[in-house]
Parts: C-alpha cells; sequence; structure tokens
C-alpha cells in the first residue's frame, strides 16, 4: 500500500538543490535534478552519513561524510554495483513534494 508523506514544498528544493527532510520515521534526501524531484534514503549506506547534506552534481549526490557517491535516479552506487541506496517514489501535488514511504 502506498503511503504518501509530504516532506517540503516546492520552492524549499529548487534544481541543482539536495535537503534533508523527514517522513515519519524515516529521513530522506530530497534532491531536485533540473526540475524533477528524486528522493533517497537520507542515511548513507556506508556509515550512516547525511545524504541529504552532500553535495548534488548533476544526477550524482556525494555523501558529506566520505565521499561516497549516488545516482539519484535510482541509488547507484557510482563505483560499486553491489551498493544501492533505496530510493522512494515522489510526487509533486498543490506545490508540495510527497513521497510514498511504504508500509511499515
Ligand atoms: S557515511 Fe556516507 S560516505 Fe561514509
Amino acid at each position: 500500500m502506498p503511503r504518501w508523506i509530504s516532506i517540503a514544498r516546492v520552492e524549499d528544493c529548487p534544481p541543482g538543490a539536495a535537503i534533508e527532510a523527514v517522513a515519519e520515521d524515516r529521513i530522506v534526501a530530497l534532491m531536485n535534478v533540473d526540475g524533477q524531484f528524486h528522493a533517497l534514503d537520507g542515511v548513507c549506506s556506508h556509515q550512516g552519513g547525511p545524504l541529504g547534506k552532500g553535495a548534488l552534481n548533476g544526477k550524482i549526490i556525494t555523501c558529506p561524510w566520505h565521499g561516497w557517491q549516488y545516482n539519484v535516479t535510482d541509488g547507484q552506487h557510482c563505483l560499486s554495483a553491489s551498493v544501492r541506496q533505496p530510493t522512494f517514489p515522489v510526487k509533486v501535488e498543490e506545490g508540495q513534494v510527497l513521497v510514498d514511504i511504504g508500509d511499515e
């Protein structure tokens, strides 16, 4: 079952930006690539760094702690094929960005 949670207003995350947001008990990294929103689990798969506070360069987010890099469109780690950061479906409604965190 989808469970859509509003995490930000559209203007909170302009093109080229990454922000950290909260969806109930989940930390979400929200990125805006050329007007398209993408959401990853905000807790880095390496050692739990805050991905949403990382630098976004094109479609690549760099974790601020030790520099692991992920493609924000699918969560794929840029160097290790075996590491993929979980993603969340995203939609925009009435100026709000929502993510589907699914069932618990
Ligand atoms: S915690 Fe993200 S790179 Fe180490």
